[in-house]
């Protein structure tokens, strides 16, 4: 557990600067410290015992990272901050309608220990009041009392990502003075909202709100709704994603009670508070709150612990309508294929024609979150540009995340593509899981049409500059003859022959290392026929390699080998089975020894390509930028 304690004493102005959130809660509970309205609660005598003064803040991120300040490490009784995570695990076991039967979602604007029940639906009008939570708690699966004890013990020990227990002593006083309780247990009986032992019933309440936990096991469990049912501590999911959002709309509207609507208004995040003194509170995707600070106002809530939030929530602007998404953004930039090409390295011939009709490739890049509003800006940016191209590439590499909507109407979309002439390609879209339930999405989509799908952009667009380039006297798949390569531009006939004289053809099959990084240099390739990719390692990722070009037919690879004769710098893998000649680089100069012409024009052909690489680089850098 990454816990920091705020900066005290030994803090220096650099420290404090690098820890603002601790900073922050540190002054924080210096000022709400001062705060000395409520008194704790004592009509469970246990409770009332408590030192007034005690005062905690916790916050867990969503990947576990706690900041705490003040008494966090104190135990008390969780109370009725254990209720939504009942309902979540009576939601979970037993799914909505089953649970809908039992108890409601209405708030009541009562108390929490109204004896007001829902005798229309015959059902409590909440799981937060005392008497949802109890129909709840019947819920409990387990054969025997003990069983039933011990799995609500198991799932607040994984929500706290530790083993919790329960303070009997609380638990003993509530039993004993509880008697509001057994009359709602028993008005439950009585129409039949509980069919179980009322006593085994209210037992289990009891004993649900007399768990011993602290503020940062109540940060971390509020950390777990807010991480969509995930511990962030133990990665175990304790809830699916959907049943928390159930759990979280309660407590937004029930889960402060009678002061619900104002804590709405003035906080908006989903919390719950307890009469030991505690609050917390959800931030989705980002935060979970806890206060403890025992004594409380009339409505049952901790005075510090509202303060606190109050503070936390304007600071930092954490109100759930605050808009914080800019659907306009999910669209990184879009450009066509005319003025970006692929890392494919293309002959002359190739470039001019891709010059002219690249354009009819058009590549979206879409980045961050896709929701509804977000995916339908993407669909539509796809739509403006699908009018005017024939292939269409949306590079989801940015994209983190794709919620049921965004599934939904891109499955829409790629259905609606069949009768048109565009052909859409995805890139980025499977290869580390980010997007998993799109991708499952898509192969389900039940009309069969599957819309093309590339590891990366590059290779998308490769493929659609060769399906343009298929059309044309250019995408021809082998250059044999030694003229027809652009390296031997402008040697004659008899140039040629002298060059063939010292080529070795070579053959590779699909996935043979033709050269390796590192290797000496001795020769250098012409590819007749195939494609290559070029590798390089990857940085500090061990043998990861990146594929960083490929090669067509007509071309030259390992030419370094000519220019500077060091090591090779890049492997060289057989996409397919390849044709290729080599070219000894001693033979070559001793050719050339007798025909300077050769290297003369080797070498000019080369410097052109390479210039002529470097200046479309530049353009494509003045495109993306
Ligand atoms: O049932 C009761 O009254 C207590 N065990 C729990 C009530 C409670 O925490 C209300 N919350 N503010």
């Amino acid at each position: 557990m990454n816990k920091t304690e705020p900066i005290g004493g030994k803090a220096n102005a650099e420290l404090r600067a690098l820890a603002p959130v601790e900073d922050f809660l540190a002054d924080l509970h210096a000022r709400v410290s001062q705060e000395t309205g409520g008194a704790p609660a004592d009509y469970i005598p246990e409770l009332g015992k408590v030192d007034p003064s005690l005062f905690g803040i916790a916050i867990a991120t969503v990947d576990g990272q706690i900041y705490a300040v003040g008494d966090t490490d104190i135990p008390f009784t969780i109370q009725s901050v254990s209720k939504p995570f009942m309902y979540g695990w009576a939601l979970q076991r037993h799914g909505r309608p089953k649970v809908l039967e039992r108890v409601g979602v209405e708030p009541t604007g009562e108390a929490f220990n109204s004896i007001v029940l829902d005798e229309v639906a015959n059902r409590p009008f909440n799981p937060m009041v005392n008497a949802g939570a109890i129909a709840v708690a019947e819920m409990m699966p387990g054969d025997t009392q003990e069983q039933r004890v011990g799995n609500m013990l198991d799932l607040f020990s994984n929500l706290a990502g530790r083993k919790l227990d329960i303070d009997e002593a609380v638990f003993k006083s509530e039993m004993a003075t509880g008697h509001r309780n057994r009359a709602i247990v028993y008005m439950m009986l009585n129409t039949a909202m509980i069919e179980r032992d009322p006593n085994e019933v209210l037992d289990l309440y009891f004993r649900q709100c007399s768990v011993n936990v602290t503020a940062c096991d109540l940060a971390i469990m509020a950390a777990t709704l807010a991480n969509d049912g995930t511990n962030p501590l133990t990665n175990k999911s304790v809830f699916d994603a959907h049943y928390v959002r159930d759990m979280l709309s309660v407590m937004n509207s029930c889960g402060m009670y009678d002061y619900a609507g104002e804590w709405a208004y003035e906080v908006g995040m989903p919390a719950k508070s307890g009469v030991s003194g505690c609050i917390i509170a959800v931030m989705p995707g980002q935060i979970g709150i806890c206060v403890y600070a025992p004594p409380i106002d009339t409505q049952g809530n901790s005075v510090r612990g509202i303060r606190v939030c109050q503070e936390i929530s304007s600071e930092f602007e954490l109100h759930a309508f605050n808009n914080r998404t800019n659907v306009r953004s999910v669209i990184r930039r879009d450009y066509r294929a005319d003025v970006v090409r692929s890392n494919r390295l293309r002959t002359l011939e190739e470039r001019k024609i891709l010059a002219k009709e690249g354009h009819k490739v058009a590549i979206l890049e879409a980045q961050g979150a896709l929701f509804f509003g977000s995916t339908e800006q993407l669909l539509r940016k796809m739509g403006q540009l699908a009018a005017d191209s024939r292939y269409v590439v949306v590079d989801f590499k940015r994209v983190h995340q794709a919620d049921t909507s965004a599934r939904k109407l891109i499955v829409r979309a790629v259905r609606s593509m069949p009768g048109s002439a565009t052909e859409l390609a995805f890139a980025s879209i499977g290869e580390d899981g980010r997007l998993d339930r799109l991708v499952c999405a898509l192969a389900e989509n039940e009309d069969g049409h599957r819309v093309r799908q590339f590891r990366d952009a590059d290779a998308a667009l490769e493929w659609c500059e060769d399906q343009i380039l298929a059309g044309t006297a250019f995408g021809q798949a082998t250059k044999f003859a030694v003229s027809e390569i652009n390296l031997f531009n402008g040697l004659n006939a008899e140039e040629c022959r002298l060059v063939e004289s010292v080529i070795r053809p070579l053959v590779f099959e699909e996935g043979d290392v033709i050269m390796r990084e590192g290797d000496d240099a001795k020769l250098f390739f012409v590819l007749a026929r195939g494609t290559v990719s070029v590798q390089i390692k990857v940085h500090g990722k061990g043998n990861r390699k990146k594929r960083v070009a490929s090669i067509g037919p007509g071309l030259t690879f390992g030419e370094m080998a000519l220019l500077d004769g060091g090591k090779r710098s890049a492997d060289i893998v057989a996409n397919e089975r390849v044709i290729c000649y080599g070219l000894g680089v001693e033979e070559l100069h001793e050719l050339s020894a007798e025909h300077p012409n050769i290297m003369i024009t080797i070498l000019s052909n080369l410097t052109r390509e390479f210039s002529e690489r470097l200046r479309h680089a530049n353009e494509e850098i003045s495109v993306l930028e």
